[in-house]
């Protein structure tokens, strides 16, 4: 026997060997993107790709159409070619009742159409969710997706085949047993952190942000060119199914709505897991309930849910009106987005004297609240949006997020009046920073490499006086129960306490004259003060407030000095030393303790009794091998918001990174500025991830 094998036997080996890596690595996609639970580090999921990508071009016999290779692959369309449906698609009637009264109505409609009398058993139904997303037919061939097409008009879509198949979740191939050909319907959608992602790389990039998850994904998927749809990573969850042909040998029919997801879901697809046989309208209604208090929580953007009738002999002697089904309806929540008015653009004055600017809306109601303020973001957020005092804008509140405006409707702008219809002016000018600030009247300034401008009064500002004390006495930091906002402003407004030392000042006499305050609660939180003097190093350095000193970078700089002095002597190079400080972080310690000021509140602070057990300090001689970016090669391309090229660089180096200077197949991560070059392109066609400065400044950190 010979050490190589002869060539035909080679290629013998090599078919079943490719066959078994697509198996393997749709089996993997499917436990990743499909049950959340992958079973594989991802390195090695990677390793069985690339041998399957290195045999396929090796051997382009071997490429079928159902390859996981080939999600991403084609060139771009110059038109999307029209398909028409076996099946139409049809749209669901919508029930806008908000209280329980939706769910009645379906079902008293229900009951009539089937001739049922009060005694008759309940309906079972099948409720589910209703995504925010848009309606795509995928169709199945010999369990091999074939085609994917949009809506369209309900009888005549759009062939968007190669935009679906970037969708990791939906399998190329169907699992188990299966009609030879079966069109299977449902929802292609953006997920929230996936919107987020992409819109803070847009930011990052100026380009402009998707104004939501549903347009995101209803760009992507009209996408000619697959590789910008591939970077939307859209999602998918089947509910339903079209044309179903030859299935009665091989797939016997289920005879229920929730069967029919329970097939779906053995064939490989996604299904949602927030699905319920309710029997009759209470449990309708309760579903609806239920399902609106998950809504914030979800991962993904609903608006509503949908009632299906859930036998399908009963649905189809319900049949259609129109292009309706009478079997089934959406039963929808209030809306998260709504237009409003912006009444006033204002600045708000964070701890570091961070201003934030903020829309003043006539109030509105939406994502289930009262929004009254949105925010702007900063400076070069509200010049890009363009947003003005009387503009119409939609605001959105969605999810847990703070509201946000999301852009102005033009149409609606006030004009000056002008005789000359054809000159009219915007009556309100374009925003911009006030030079002042609006609290202490203190220089506002921006840095030419920061996005954020800040106020320049430092403790002088109240505003960052109150966010400051706040700071101090939070939970993660000196812990002081019961000094909340209500009582910060009071102190600060009558000047009672200017720094965090004048808490150590204060008696039950001085707080027993403030407003709402009882004896009692004077007692308790002079009791918290004293309390809070006892308390560890690590608290005392991030109580300070110190720009960029967060709660892990001040244990880690208390565990590297062990000292209060020794930390406030380093130089830069001595505070680089500790792990996660960078040339950023050294700079702003530097800074802070530079400040006479800041060293006199220290030193009344100690003074006032504030003491914390002894750490060993330990000039952390961290290992490669421990650095958090050890290994991971990055490009940098284009100007970052606040980092320079040098500072960048030498953060990921001093974190165990590499920087290159080209993108090639190596490369880990493209951290991309404003106007990036080509490397974007090259980063792009290599499929590696793109980041923005936020994202490295959070690796840096983690
Ligand atoms: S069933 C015969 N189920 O809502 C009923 N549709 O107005 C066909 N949608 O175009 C649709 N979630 O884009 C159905 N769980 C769900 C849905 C859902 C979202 C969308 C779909 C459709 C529109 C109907």
């Amino acid at each position: 026997m010979s050490a190589t094998p002869p060539v035909a036997e080679l290629e013998l080996e090599l078919a079943p060997r490719a066959a078994q890596l697509r198996r393997e690595i749709e089996r993997h996609n499917h436990a990743y993107y499909v049950l959340d639970a992958p079973l594989l580090p991802d390195a090695e999921f990677d390793a069985l790709f690339a041998e399957l990508r290195q045999l396929e071009i090796a051997h382009p016999e071997l490429l079928t159409p159902d390859s996981p290779t080939q999600r991403v692959g084609g060139k771009p369309l110059p038109h999307f070619a029209p398909v028409r449906h076996a099946v139409p698609m049809l749209s669901i009637r919508t029930e806008t009742d908000t209280e329980a009264s939706g769910a009645i109505a379906f079902d008293a409609r229900i009951r009539r159409e089937l001739e049922l009398s009060e005694s008759d058993a309940p309906v079972a139904y099948l409720a589910e969710l209703k995504f925010d997303g848009l309606a795509i037919n995928l169709r199945y061939e010999n369990g091999v997706l074939t085609q994917a097409a949009t809506r369209g008009d309900g009888q005549t879509g759009e062939d968007v085949t190669q935009n679906i198949r970037t969708i990791r979740s939906i399998p190329l191939r169907l699992q188990g047993t299966f009609p030879r050909i079966v069109d299977v319907r449902g929802e292609a959608y953006m997920s929230r952190a996936d919107f987020e992602r992409y819109n803070a790389r847009q930011r990052a990039l100026n380009r402009p942000p998707l104004v939501n998850p549903r347009n995101g994904a209803a760009g992507g998927v009209r996408q000619l060119d697959p590789t910008m749809a591939a970077q939307r990573r859209l999602s998918f969850f089947a509910y339903g199914l079209g044309e179903v042909a030859d299935a009665a040998a091989v797939w016997p029919l289920p005879a229920t709505q929730s069967a029919l997801l329970a097939a779906l879901q053995a064939w490989g697809l996604p299904v949602c897991a927030h699905r319920t046989v309710a029997l009759g309208a209470e449990s309708l209604a309760a579903f609806h309930r239920e399902i609106g208090r998950l809504r914030p929580s979800l991962p993904f953007d609903i608006d509503g849910v949908v009632y299906k009738v859930d036998s399908l002999a009963l649905q189809q002697r319900l049949g259609f009106v129109t292009r309706e089904p009478r079997w089934a309806v959406a039963h929808k929540f209030p809306a998260e987005e709504a237009l409003t008015v912006v009444e006033a653009i204002e600045v708000q004055v964070g701890r570091t004297g961070a201003i934030t600017p903020v829309a003043r809306l006539t109030p509105v109601f939406v994502g289930g609240v009262t929004v009254t303020n949105a925010t702007l973001h900063n400076l070069d957020e509200v010049r890009r949006k363009d947003v003005r005092i009387g503009d119409t804008v939609i605001v959105r509140r969605a999810g847990d997020v703070i509201p946000e405006v999301v852009n102005v409707v033009l149409d609606r702008r006030p004009q000056r009046p002008n005789r000359d219809l054809f000159d009219a002016e915007p009556l309100y000018p374009a925003f911009d920073l006030p030079q002042s600030c609006p609290i202490c009247a203190s220089a506002i300034v921006k840095a030419e490499d920061e996005a954020i401008a800040r106020c320049s009064g430092g403790l002088i500002c109240p505003a960052q006086r109150k966010q400051a004390l706040l700071h101090f006495a939070s939970r993660r930091a000196m812990d002081i129960e019961g000094l909340g906002d209500k009582l910060v402003d009071q102190l600060v407004e009558r000047d009672l306490v200017r720094s965090a030392a004048d808490l150590y000042t204060l008696d039950a006499a001085t707080l027993a004259r403030l407003e709402r305050m009882a004896e009692k609660s004077a007692l308790n939180l002079l009791a918290a003060i004293e309390r809070s003097k006892q308390t560890t190093l690590p608290r005392f350095i991030f109580a300070l407030g110190i720009r960029n000193v967060g709660e892990s970078t001040a244990k880690d700089l208390a565990h590297s000095f062990g000292q209060l002095d020794a930390l406030m002597a380093a130089d830069l190079q001595r505070l680089q030393q500790t792990p996660d400080v960078g040339p950023i972080v050294a700079r702003s310690i530097v800074d802070f303790f530079a400040e006479a000021h800041n060293r006199e509140v220290v030193d009344r602070l100690i003074a006032a009794g504030i003491a914390w057990p002894t750490i060993e300090p330990s000039v952390a001689a961290s290992s490669p091998d421990s650095l958090p970016l050890n290994g991971k090669t990055f490009v940098l391309t284009g100007t970052l918001p606040s980092l320079s090229r040098e500072a960048a660089k030498e953060a990921i180096e001093a974190r165990g990174g590499k920087v290159s200077s080209a993108v090639s197949k190596k490369t880990d991560y493209v951290v991309a500025g404003a106007e990036p070059g080509s490397k974007i392109d090259k980063a792009m066609q290599l499929d590696i991830s793109i980041i923005d400065e936020s994202q490295l400044q959070e690796m840096l950190s983690s």
